[in-house]
């Protein structure tokens, strides 16, 4: 059996792109439609009730859209909404903390875990207690840096403007001791050009949760039976609730390639509605 519905990821901006381009990799004939919440951008710094209501609402609208599995591509909503919206839904829902958690337990040697985050993470613990989960031995260092989400969404991700705000961070976590570091906001593997010439040679492994959540997706996606068919070509369509030319941009960059200009989401009551429907 095979189930040609799509499957629908989100972020508040380019971020969880980092999750989707992983999942074209792995689950190359699916159909996936990715909403950049770009009118609430960031996520970080917001109550998590409006996070939360937030992200309902998306999820909302790609069932609307007959989703058949929802991502959520990012950690804030995530660790906001992932358990209130498996309450609600009865699509598979998957989210980015739980993959990321185990990608950096099976990584550590020295058992110190350092995670960079939004604050709305950071202050809700979920990286803390998916960690303890897979490892109660393992110590966690969590460290809220929210400029580095401005910085890849303006653009920026590899350049001195990144190099300084990852100095600052990273001076903390090997001042602590970490040898693993959990880049736990999907915004920014982005940054890992700009990572790579400030780690230079010390020893920390960087983790994050696309590949893993990609591989999650797809385990489920067998277990269920609701893989699309082997062999047939996966389709992309992108949706924002703002500023669609910025996010066609980098969009570009990161895949390589020129997808379709995003269409326009607009907010309507209780949850977001499609108004260019295909
Ligand atoms: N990419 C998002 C995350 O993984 C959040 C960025 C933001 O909107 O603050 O947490």
């Amino acid at each position: 059996m095979t189930d040609s519905r799509p499957i629908g990821v989100f972020d508040s901006g380019v971020g969880g792109l980092t999750v989707l381009r992983e999942l074209r990799r792995q689950t190359p004939s699916e159909r996936l439609l990715y909403i950049a919440d770009l009118a609430n951008f960031p996520y970080g710094p917001r109550p998590q009730a409006d996070v939360r209501e937030r992200a309902l609402g998306i999820i909302d609208a790609l069932t609307a859209l007959d989703t058949k599995l929802v991502v959520i591509a990012c950690n804030t909503a995530t660790a906001a909404a992932l358990d209130r919206a498996r309450e609600r839904f009865d699509i598979p829902v998957v989210g980015v903390i739980a993959p990321g958690a185990q990608a950096a337990v099976l990584t550590t040697r020295n058992g110190r875990i350092a995670v960079l985050s939004t604050e709305g993470t950071l202050r809700s613990q979920a990286y803390v207690h998916a960690i303890k989960e897979a490892n109660p031995g393992v110590a966690v260092l969590g460290i809220a840096a929210p400029a580095l989400v401005d910085i890849v969404e303006d653009g920026a991700a590899d350049t001195p403007r990144a190099d300084a705000a990852l100095r600052l961070v990273l001076r903390d976590v090997v001042e602590w001791g970490a040898d693993t570091l959990v880049l736990g906001c999907t915004h920014y593997p982005l940054l890992r050009a700009a990572l790579r010439r400030v780690i230079r040679r010390r020893h920390i492994a960087v983790v994050d949760s696309a590949e893993t959540t990609a591989a999650r997706v797809r385990r489920i996606l067998a277990v269920n039976r609701l893989a699309a068919r082997a062999g047939r070509q996966g389709t992309l369509d992108l949706f924002v609730t703002d500023a669609p030319e910025r996010f066609s941009e980098t969009a570009a960059r990161l895949f390589g390639e020129t997808l379709g200009p995003p269409r326009m989401f607009m907010i309507g009551e209780p949850a977001l509605r499609v108004v260019a429907e295909r």
